[in-house]
């Protein structure tokens, strides 16, 4: 099991979710996050750098046996892109545990 975390723009949420359930992965939490990355402006005032400004992002978390990686990754690769910085990232952790609250289930069959 695998849980994924996406850092999206959030103005792609909406096609994600779409090509996300197109592609049958239907198991989504999504919170609204700000952030920044790695070529954002550092700016220097009076010799110190200054935090650059938070960019409102969406984060995706979608926790799925292994052999569903490959495709939740590429469908949101493909579907987030526009090429410019700040498309985000995807990070992928190995997931220990999974528990279905309701029958007390667990393993990749209560993902
Ligand atoms: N290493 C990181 N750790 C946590 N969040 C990150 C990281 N890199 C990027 N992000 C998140 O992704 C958003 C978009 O980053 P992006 O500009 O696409 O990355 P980069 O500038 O590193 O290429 C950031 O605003 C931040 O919320
Ligand atoms: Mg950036």
């Amino acid at each position: 099991m695998k849980l994924i975390t996406a850092i999206i723009r959030d103005n792609k949420l909406e096609d994600v979710r779409e090509a996300l359930i197109q592609a049958e992965i239907t198991r989504i939490t999504v919170n609204r996050v700000a952030g920044h990355g790695a070529a954002e402006d550092i700016e220097i005032y009076r010799g110190r750098q200054i935090a650059p400004a938070l960019t409102s992002k969406v984060e995706l978390k979608i926790a799925c046996n292994d052999e569903f990686v490959d495709i939740v990754k590429n469908t949101i690769i493909e579907t987030a892109r526009t090429g410019e910085q700040g498309d985000g990232k995807i990070f992928v952790q190995n997931l220990e545990e999974c528990i279905r609250i309701k029958n007390g289930e667990s393993g990749s069959g209560a993902i």
